[in-house]
């Protein structure tokens, strides 16, 4: 694929998520995020957000569009337990995303409220299409991550109804995981989402969870982090999850 040295985006995304085809008709708006100018994706076939997000982040970073070969990169499935519309979990995730944008594709899910309650009834032999699509997703990822806050001293309940919706299934056997709990405190949430998560068998390493607690005063409304170690924290989480998924592959 040819090179793109333009400061603006060029480029668009194809409808397929297997790939990425570089179409020029797609020309969309621009805004800060993190400091940086992006520009943010339109256009009639972007599969999500993210992806266009990727995309153009990184013609704005003057890199080459073949860096971006989604075939190369690992999918990673992302789910938000918290139920709030502006979730410092989801502006963390942000920052998680554009931290590792060049290594996986990401699949973010912040939709846990849309999901049905959960039924024993239903659960193996009948499932509901939202579920099996759910299922879908965690199954065909090479990775996930949770990022949640403490609800009453545990995970919310639309986080712990999903998971319950999969325990019937062996979706999350094997799977490698990061586990961010982003909250006032968190930490018996904290410790609850590993039980539980080390239940459903997933794999993860003390390196691959992470606690930060008093998240609202260390994270803006922009969503920049404002807090040092947290930052390192978060480096220091990547690179072992990085890591965990590298291992599991092999
Ligand atoms: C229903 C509810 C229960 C909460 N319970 C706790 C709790 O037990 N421990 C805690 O640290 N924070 C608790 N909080 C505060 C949240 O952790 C805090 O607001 C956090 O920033 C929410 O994350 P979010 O912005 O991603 O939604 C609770 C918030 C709500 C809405």
């Amino acid at each position: 694929m040819p090179a793109y040295n333009s400061t603006f985006a060029i480029g668009g995304v194809s409808p397929s998520a297997d790939s990425f085809v570089v179409k020029v008709e797609y020309i969309i708006m621009f805004c800060n995020f993190n400091q940086r100018q992006i520009a943010m994706g339109g256009g009639r076939s972007f599969p999500n957000r993210f992806n266009a997000w990727t995309l153009v982040a990184s013609i704005t970073d003057n890199l080459r569009i073949d860096n971006l070969t989604m075939a190369e990169k690992k999918n990673i499935f992302v789910i938000i337990g918290s139920a709030s519309q502006n979730s410092a979990n989801q502006k963390l995730v942000d920052n998680f995303a554009n931290l590792i944008k060049f290594d996986f594709n990401l699949t973010i899910f912040s939709d846990l409220k849309k999901l049905p309650h959960f039924d024993p009834e239903l659960s193996s032999d009948n499932p509901p299409k939202l579920i099996v699509e759910f299922r879908e997703l965690i199954s065909k990822a090479d990775g996930i991550l949770i990022s949640t806050p403490e609800y009453v001293f545990s995970i919310p309940s639309g986080l712990k109804n999903a998971i319950e919706w999969c325990v019937s299934t062996t979706v999350f056997s094997d799977k490698p995981i990061g586990l961010l709990t982003a909250s006032a405190h968190g930490q018996k949430g904290h410790e609850e989402l590993q039980l539980i998560m080390k239940t459903v068998m997933t794999k993860f390493t003390d390196e691959t969870t992470l606690l930060i607690q008093g998240i609202k005063g260390k994270i803006n409304e922009q969503g920049e982090i404002t807090d040092t170690k947290t930052t390192d924290d978060l480096t220091k989480f990547i690179n072992a999850f990085k890591t965990l998924i590298k291992n599991a592959s092999h």
